[in-house]
């Protein structure tokens, strides 16, 4: 008997682990269809880290302009997404992501920015849930938000006082250090 209560328990807290890592206060929708995207395709890995947990909870990126994790962030967006989208996000056969005009203005947002990027939108823009992890989305979401060119004012994914110390990014400019040589990734909330 005893030996059966802790197996239940086991599996509860076992049950509730994966659950909790798949859980979102929010529902994301997929860009193409609008139906909910499912959470639980997700990587294993990368999942509870504070940062995913916040932005399941918020759709708030913690790593917006948090400069310990660009270096992570550029890396990530240079072997997953430059190659179709530029190497500065200016647009190579998939469309610029480092202006304000979006063919989907939800990804102005960074819910709908991360709905795009976890579920997909048409043709060579495939889901990324089996190629990223959550919360490398999430500093790749950074990162193209960190490389937006045009006025600081329309960058509505921001908060306001990160809006206020924004610069346009310029890639003459760039000190963001490569991976190999940056300190380790601090992300915290609030
Ligand atoms: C194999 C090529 C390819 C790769 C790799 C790729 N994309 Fe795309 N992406 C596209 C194409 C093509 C479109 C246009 C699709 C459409 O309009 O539905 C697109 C569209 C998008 C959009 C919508 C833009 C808008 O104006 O609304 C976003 C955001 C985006 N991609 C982000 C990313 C990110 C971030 C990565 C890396 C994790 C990535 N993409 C990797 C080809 C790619």
């Amino acid at each position: 008997m005893k030996h059966r209560v802790s197996r239940a328990i086991a599996a509860a807290v076992l049950a509730s682990g994966v659950v909790h890592a798949a859980k979102a206060t929010l529902v994301f929708t997929s860009t193409i269809t609008g139906a909910p995207l499912d959470l639980s395709e997700a990587m294993p890995e990368g999942r509870d880290t504070t940062a995913v947990k916040t932005f399941l909870d918020t759709a708030v990126n913690i790593y917006n302009e948090n400069a310990s994790c660009l270096p992570k962030a550029k890396d990530l967006y240079l072997s997953m997404c430059s190659g179709c989208h530029g190497h500065h996000a200016e647009g190579k056969i998939g469309p610029g992501l480092n202006d304000s005009y979006w063919t989907y203005p939800k990804n102005a947002t960074d819910q709908g920015l991360f709905e795009t990027i976890f579920g997909g939108a048409q043709g060579q823009m495939g889901p990324m849930y089996g190629a990223l992890t959550l919360d490398d989305m999430l500093l790749v979401m950074a990162w193209v938000r960190h490389v937006y060119k045009e006025n600081p004012a329309d960058a509505t994914w921001l908060t306001e006082a990160q809006r206020k110390a924004f610069e346009p990014f310029d890639e003459h400019n760039d000190p963001t250090p490569p991976l190999e040589k940056a300190g380790p990734c601090k992300a915290t909330a609030g």
